[in-house]
């Protein structure tokens, strides 16, 4: 048998998520664990890139036992993988540091992501810390050396600043790391339930995963749809289309989604009745993940616990990595 080949992802634990996550990497995750050893990184020190205050840092307990709350009732598997906090392994700092040395200050300013985040966020200049991003981020995934990185677009420029210091690492002491790979997600980013491009915690037009079931009627109820259509029996446009964007996505009924898409074409159905539909869809498929959930919050060291077996399978990971890589270096001389 051959090995298993290693991924690592992850995220910052923002708190919740949403339905947009779950096309977005959670539902590929769940996928990918029986076929890969994973390992799910929960990047708390990341978050300090851009709120390095302690207000918010108060909130990052919560913020990570509901992330890994909802990890778990997607169908995420400790058993099967290993889900872990960043600042227990604190190896992944001094790898850091190291990587610091192999990439210059205009390669790491040069990354579009820094940019976007300075823009969003109203930053004029960025802290050292926020500079390093993707060099703290090559660190977690060259740290369990893994060979592929599942992420969206946007994370891309990372995993290529990781590709650039393994290369420039094993070229310069020996090889040590393999080149990862991401693993670009296809699926679209899921629009808003205001039709806006991204569902964002900021804009407040996110269906959490563990929103009940009243909450997501009422939601979905008040979806942007299609501007250009007063009357039910005005023809309207599907191509675009949040209602029928999450139809697609969430309604495991083919048939019934192209009837209503042929009927709103026609000006025969109203919007009443698609997001009447829609609603009962998005339940059907939220209600085992919120039941695991529930299930789960009554558990209440689970977390906890979770973090803390996987945290020690990373650091283990880690301090070999670490091995090799002072060896290679040659900093292992007393
Ligand atoms: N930067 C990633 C994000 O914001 C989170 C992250 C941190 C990550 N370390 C990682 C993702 C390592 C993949 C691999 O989404």
């Amino acid at each position: 048998m051959t090995k298993k080949k290693r991924i690592l992802t992850g995220d910052r634990p923002t708190g919740r998520m949403h339905i947009g996550h779950y096309v977005g990497s959670l539902k590929n995750r769940v996928r990918l664990q029986d076929e890969y050893e994973c390992f799910f990184i929960v990047a708390d020190l990341h978050t300090l890139t851009t709120a390095p205050e302690k207000e918010k840092i108060a909130k990052l307990s919560e913020n990570v036992r509901e992330m890994v709350l909802d990890y778990l009732a997607v169908g995420i598997d400790p058993q099967k993988s290993v889900i872990y906090l960043q600042s227990q392994v604190p190896e992944v700092a001094y790898l850091s540091l190291l990587f610091s040395m192999l990439i210059t200050v205009p390669r790491c300013q040069r990354v579009p992501t820094l940019k976007e985040v300075m823009r969003d966020l109203q930053i004029k200049q960025p802290s050292l810390g926020l500079l390093t991003y993707p060099v703290l981020q090559a660190a977690d995934i060259l740290m369990v050396r893994a060979d592929l990185v599942p992420v969206g677009k946007d994370q891309e420029s990372h995993v290529e600043v990781t590709r650039e210091i393994a290369r420039k690492f094993n070229s310069e002491f020996g090889e040590v790391f393999p080149e990862p790979e991401p693993l670009i997600g296809e699926v679209p980013t899921l629009v808003g339930t205001d039709g806006k491009a991204k569902m964002s915690k900021s804009l407040g037009n996110c269906i959490y995963l563990s929103d009940d079931e009243k909450t997501v009627r009422e939601k979905v109820m008040n979806m942007y749809t299609d501007p250009t259509r007063i009357h039910p029996t005005d023809p309207g446009h599907v191509e675009g289309n949040p209602v029928f964007i999450y139809h697609d996505a969430f309604n495991p009924n083919k048939e019934e989604v192209e009837d209503l898409k042929n009927r709103y074409r026609e000006g025969r159905v109203g919007d009443i009745e698609v997001k009447e539909k829609l609603a009962e869809a998005l339940n059907e498929f939220l209600d085992p993940i919120r039941k695991r959930r529930t299930g789960l919050e009554s558990e209440p060291e689970l977390v906890e616990e979770i973090l803390k077996e996987g945290s020690k399978r990373a650091r283990k990971e880690a301090a070999e990595t670490l091995k090799l890589v002072k060896e290679a270096m040659g900093l292992e001389y007393f």
